[in-house]
């Protein structure tokens, strides 16, 4: 089976796994070929059924990016159910007895999946707000801005012993239990896949949502399966942590976007330390360096220098880790690259360019971070930035 000509027919009777595949077809078909509980993990972004009836422009009466595709369209909620009953029951085949899914979704769709997912037997572990820090505006004014999106995590049944790794989950949260609560921005600036100017994909999700995803609740090696996998980011996230990957898309166009996007990404430099998040500072209060692009201070591909040398570099990845040529690591990992192999404190190694002029040590980054109060929305944090103002701006989903 080539990688590039992946279609339900090339696979082999349901005996064979395609792994580190995108499959291209409708995942009710492809489910039926696929070899039974042989994935540990699902995460499914199906469509929404936004049901938009109109076309939503701004104030200035310029029209919004909305999503208003083929795919997201459905004759009824009737219709809907029968599609979602359909695909779900797919992913319970295909899932080990142990295995554990996880379905995004907004209020336009996930009542309706979370009530199919439990008549089929699935048994709910949490159900996770990621809260957005840049939504798309309520342009209208007619209701509140919708800045979340719920994802319910289910196990395959209540007798699963599903996977949840509790000491790497700690590290999203400065080494505290992880909380329902995902504060996250959407996926814009170079992480979103652009041709031509225009968006690839309208509801492309950011890799940082992914990552916990996957770190939580797989383990290396792991099968991870996405059946409406649009642009491929849980591919090129699982590929990062080390992970296997399955996606179906329908979309050829998308395919060949995520397949692009997939072979360009490299595996962690070592896996471990990135999964455990062991990029705390020694002392002085903790802050994973991935805080300071959740929170938009840095961002994905702005450049740190290493000890003020504009000669040795490292570019910061959307999910807070650093990259350096073929290498990608925490702040203190790709530091020794440039220390032959000594240990050092990355936050007093590495220098980003100051809005006023010149290189300033991200230690001051991280002590900003620090006196920012933790949940508060982006808009009312001091503009800080490195003059970053498109995170400001919403976005649709
Ligand atoms: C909400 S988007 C997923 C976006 C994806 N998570 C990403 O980050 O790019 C849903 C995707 O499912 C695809 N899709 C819709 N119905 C499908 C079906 N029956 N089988 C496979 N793909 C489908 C659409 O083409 C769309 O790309």
């Amino acid at each position: 089976m080539t990688d590039q000509h992946t279609h339900p027919s090339d696979l082999s009777n349901g005996t064979e796994l395609p792994l580190d595949e995108a499959i291209i077809g409708n995942c009710v078909d492809v489910f039926a070929e696929l070899p039974a509980e042989s994935v540990d993990l699902i995460f499914a972004d199906p469509p929404y059924n936004l049901q938009l009836r109109q076309e939503l422009r701004r104030p200035n009466n310029t029209l919004v990016d909305a999503v208003t595709d083929a795919w997201d369209q459905f004759a009824s909620f009737a219709d809907y159910d029968d599609f979602t009953r359909e695909w779900l029951a797919g992913c319970r085949r295909v899932l080990k007895k142990d295995g554990s899914i996880w379905v995004i979704g907004s209020y336009h769709n996930i009542y309706r999946v979370g009530a199919i997912m439990q008549d089929l037997g699935f048994w709910f572990l949490n159900d996770v707000i990621w809260v957005k820090t840049n939504p798309m505006p309520n342009f209208r004014g007619v209701r509140m801005t919708n800045a979340h999106e719920t994802l319910i995590w289910a196990a395959k049944s209540e007798r699963s012993r599903y996977t949840y790794n509790n000491q790497a989950a700690k590290s999203f949260n400065e080494g505290k239990q992880l909380r329902s609560d995902w504060t996250l921005p959407l996926c814009t600036g170079s992480e979103r896949l652009r041709a031509g100017g225009r968006k690839v994909h309208s509801t492309q999700k950011p890799e940082a949502l992914l990552e916990r995803v996957l770190v939580v609740s797989s383990r290396p090696g792991d099968v991870v399966l996405d059946p409406f996998f649009g642009s491929g980011t849980t591919g090129a996230v699982a590929k990062r942590l080390r992970r296997h990957w399955i996606g179906i898309e329908e979309s050829e166009e998308y395919v060949a976007a995520a397949r692009s996007r997939i072979a360009a990404v490299v595996p962690s430099l070592t896996l471990d330390e990135v999964v455990l998040g062991n990029d705390a500072k020694k002392s002085g209060p903790r802050l994973p360096f991935r805080r300071l692009v959740e929170y938009g201070i840095l961002k994905s591909g702005d450049t740190l220098y290493f000890l003020r040398d504009r000669s040795r570099s490292a570019t910061v990845t959307s999910s807070g880790l650093l990259q350096c040529g073929e290498n990608e690591g925490s702040i203190h990992q790709i530091a020794r690259l440039y220390t032959g192999g000594s240990p050092c404190n990355g936050w007093d190694h590495w220098y980003y360019e100051s809005p006023e002029g010149g290189l300033a040590v991200i230690d001051d980054l991280r002590r900003m971070a620090l006196a920012m109060p933790v949940h508060a929305p982006l808009c009312e944090m001091p503009k800080i930035a490195i003059g970053h103002t498109d995170l400001f701006r919403g976005e649709p989903i």
